[in-house]
């Protein structure tokens, strides 16, 4: 099998954001793209079809790492980017209920999810990136705009999210100067299905610009992370003016 080259690895590709940007450089790049994706769903069959490669992962697992990293080792040469966008929206509340599991789990959960996955990751792929033909390598995390104001109902989430900022910084001193390491920190992009009139009303409330953008400008900010030559450790807020108010 002839290795692919200079390829983009997106983590939680199979939904919303991760799709979009699975389908954005599929479309309007040359890059191979690979995507991990943990349910099935008709959207990752069309991306397939598009010409992606999918892989199922689910990061929970203990073996899931090791196992990804050696099927992206079979099949890429080189990387010219990581995107970390796999994500759990959990509050401490819900942790029971939706992960099925025991109380603290959730924190577990979390850690193990926007932590412990980026940082295996970054580590073991960082040879792969090495490798690029591209002059420019990159590696984009997403967390949270939120990290900066914090929240009483998601506690959990926010230190996993603000931890995966830091390390954002701590992986650009390490990778530096030949890969850049960055993180997009996005207040509301999407509402979620089922979200109420009324909430909707509140969030976009929050914000000075007051809009759902949509996938669209985290799409645009990878674009200037990936194609600016000078900016690495940094946690670019993508917020609406959300800081303003
Ligand atoms: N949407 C927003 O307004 C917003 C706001 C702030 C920050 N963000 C950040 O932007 C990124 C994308 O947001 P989104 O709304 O598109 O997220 P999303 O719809 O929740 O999708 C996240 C993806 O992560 C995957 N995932 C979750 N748990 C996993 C696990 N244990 N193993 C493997 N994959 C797992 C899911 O895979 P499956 O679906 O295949 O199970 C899902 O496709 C996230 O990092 C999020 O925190 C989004």
């Amino acid at each position: 099998m002839k290795l692919l080259q200079d390829v983009v690895f997106i983590t939680g590709g199979g939904q919303r954001i991760g799709a979009f940007l699975v389908k954005k450089f599929l479309t309007e790049t040359h890059y191979p793209v690979i995507f991990t994706y943990r349910t099935p769903r008709i959207q990752v069959d069309e991306l397939v079809a598009l010409g992606a490669i999918a892989i199922q992962v689910d990061f929970m697992a203990k073996a899931s790492l090791p196992d990804l990293v050696k099927s992206l080792q079979a099949r890429v040469s080189s990387l010219r980017l990581v995107i970390h966008n796999a994500s759990l929206w959990l509050p401490d509340a819900m942790g029971t209920d939706k992960l099925q599991g025991v109380e603290g789990e959730c924190f577990d959960s979390l850690f193990q999810l926007h932590v412990n996955t980026p940082y295996f990751l970054n580590n073991a792929l960082q040879p792969l990136l090495e490798k690029s033909t591209s002059p420019l390598k990159d590696v984009i995390s997403i967390s949270d705009y939120s990290v900066e104001r914090a929240s009483s109902q998601y506690i959990a989430y926010l230190a996993s999210k603000a931890a995966l900022q830091n390390m954002c910084k701590g992986f650009a001193k390490k990778f530096a100067p030949t890969i850049k390491v960055n993180d997009i920190a996005p207040a509301l992009i999407l509402f979620n299905e089922g979200d109420s009139e009324s909430y909707k009303q509140s969030r976009l409330a929050q914000s000075a610009l007051g809009i759902e953008p949509g996938p669209m400008v985290v799409w645009q900010a990878v674009q200037y992370l990936m194609n600016c030559s000078y900016t690495t450790g940094t946690v670019l807020p993508l917020e609406g003016g959300r800081s303003l108010l």
